[in-house]
């Protein structure tokens, strides 16, 4: 038994979170705790908080309640809330959530030490500073919860787009790109290790830009030059930045992925222009044109919000509209959820009523479900390139991977295991995954 403090760390929220987790991990390993998957035995709790829609920060305060139960069996048990709601909410989250000693921002994790020592003599500790170049560029992630063949890397951080809708420019603060060399060096890393697929992260990947001028079409380009069999992603993209010579270097490299996710939010043009998108509906149509003419076989998703302030029927049969003309592979569908103080909260009226959101959402996501399934069956008989993740949720004597699409790929396990690259022909169907047999030809 170690005699090191125990830290319990629960992410709620999007990827960068994830990413962030693991630095804010690393952080408190230098400081000599070590993370538990044991609630009960910890003597720091943190929460990596979200708050683009108002669900998720209701869902979070429940959860906080629940952590009094421990504070009751464990007195000196301090309580930490990070990310986005310790941003957006600062002060005021002491005083709503009682149970709360220590809220920091997600530019401040450096500062986590000095904020604990604090908590530690009874105090409340409060860091919500927003940095204008702090990228953790040099702190190496522990990677906590990880399959050890796929894994995040955080490029840039921070949003300056300012979608009406949108908290995030807020509890991010200003856009700011990582130096390029700890990237590639990072990733080096991971290869080394066994890792076979990295993500590139950032709230808008497109407009990374480093101080000697690399963009992100180069960044790719160096990442995809480690190894052949590294594979690349990255997310997420704005339409509006998406370069044909981020095209152009997709279809150079056969080992970054063939799979794009594009927010489209909504596909008609009064709803864009009062979600500030800076693209109509034509121009967005021509990306995905772009796309199909680089990268023929390339998978696309993307994000919808429904029953934004003014929707009408009309503009909401645009975006069904869209998404088949699209035909989406896969689709992350919300109902708008006004956050308070963005543009839109300011500026329009969240008029569409609640049973509305909730009828078109069901419409958009019914209409989806056909969509995966065509694309799903459109596969069968083809056979992929699939990199092995773990075994199946289902059942053990099979593996589950993911082709360069990004599709799920179930087949009987044989003597493959994770990190392993596999042919697979696909044989059947659902609307989440696809099933096959190991393909004849195996290069390994
Ligand atoms: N309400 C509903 N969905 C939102 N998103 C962002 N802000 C809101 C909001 N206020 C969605 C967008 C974005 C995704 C990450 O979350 O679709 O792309
Ligand atoms: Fe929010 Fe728009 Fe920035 Fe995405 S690009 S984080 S939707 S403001």
């Amino acid at each position: 038994m170690s005699n090191k403090k125990k830290l319990y760390i629960e992410t709620y929220g999007c990827q960068m979170n994830f990413s962030d987790t693991q630095i804010v991990g690393s952080i408190m390993a230098d400081h000599d705790f070590e993370t538990t998957e044991n609630i009960a035995e910890a003597d720091l709790i943190f929460v990596n908080t979200c708050s683009i829609r108002d669900n998720a920060e209701k869902r979070i305060r429940a959860r906080l309640r629940e952590f009094n139960r421990y504070k009751k069996q464990k007195p000196g048990l301090i309580i930490g809330v990070l990310g986005c709601m310790a941003e957006r909410l600062k002060e005021q989250l002491i005083e709503e959530e009682k149970m709360v000693d220590v809220i920091v921002g997600p530019d401040a994790y450096r500062d986590l030490p000095r904020l604990l020592n604090i908590a530690e003599s009874g105090q409340k500790a409060i860091n919500v500073i927003l940095s204008a170049d702090e990228t953790y560029a040099e702190i190496e992630p522990v990677r906590l919860e990880s399959n050890g063949v796929s894994a995040f890397i955080s490029i840039m951080r921070g949003c300056e787009n300012f979608c009406s809708y949108c908290v995030v420019p807020y509890t991010r603060g200003k856009e700011r790109s990582r130096d390029p060399e700890t990237i590639v060096n990072e990733a080096i890393g991971l290869f080394d290790k066994g890792y076979r697929e990295v993500t590139l992260l950032g709230q808008n990947v497109n407009s990374y830009h480093s101080e000697s001028g690399l963009d992100f079409p180069g960044l790719m380009e160096k990442v995809a030059s480690i190894s052949p069999l590294l594979r690349v992603r990255f997310a997420t993209s704005h339409p509006k930045d998406l370069s044909d010579e981020l095209l152009k270097v997709m279809a150079a490299y056969p080992n970054i992925c063939r799979a794009i996710h594009l927010p489209v939010q909504s596909g008609s043009d009064a709803m864009l222009k009062r979600m500030n998108r800076k693209y109509t509906r034509e121009w967005y149509l021509g990306r995905i044109g772009a796309i199909k003419h680089y990268l023929p076989d390339c998978g696309l998703s993307t994000d919808i919000i429904t029953g934004f302030s003014n929707e009408t029927e009309e503009d909401h049969k645009d975006t069904l509209q869209l998404m088949e003309q699209v035909g989406y592979d896969y689709a992350f569908m919300f109902k708008y959820s006004e956050r308070p103080n963005t543009l839109a909260a300011r500026k329009y009226e969240d008029n569409v009523p609640e049973e509305t959101k909730g009828s078109r959402l069901q419409e958009i996501i019914r209409l989806q479900q056909k969509l995966s399934l065509a694309s799903n069956k459109k596969d069968i008989g083809k056979t992929f390139e699939v990199l092995v993740e773990s075994t199946s949720r289902k059942s053990v004597e099979e593996l589950a991977g993911r082709n360069s699409q990004n599709k799920v790929v179930v087949f009987a396990k044989g003597n493959f295991k994770p990190g392993d690259y596999v042919k697979v022909k696909v044989t059947s169907c659902t609307t989440a995954t696809l099933k096959g047999v190991v393909a004849d030809e195996i290069e390994n």
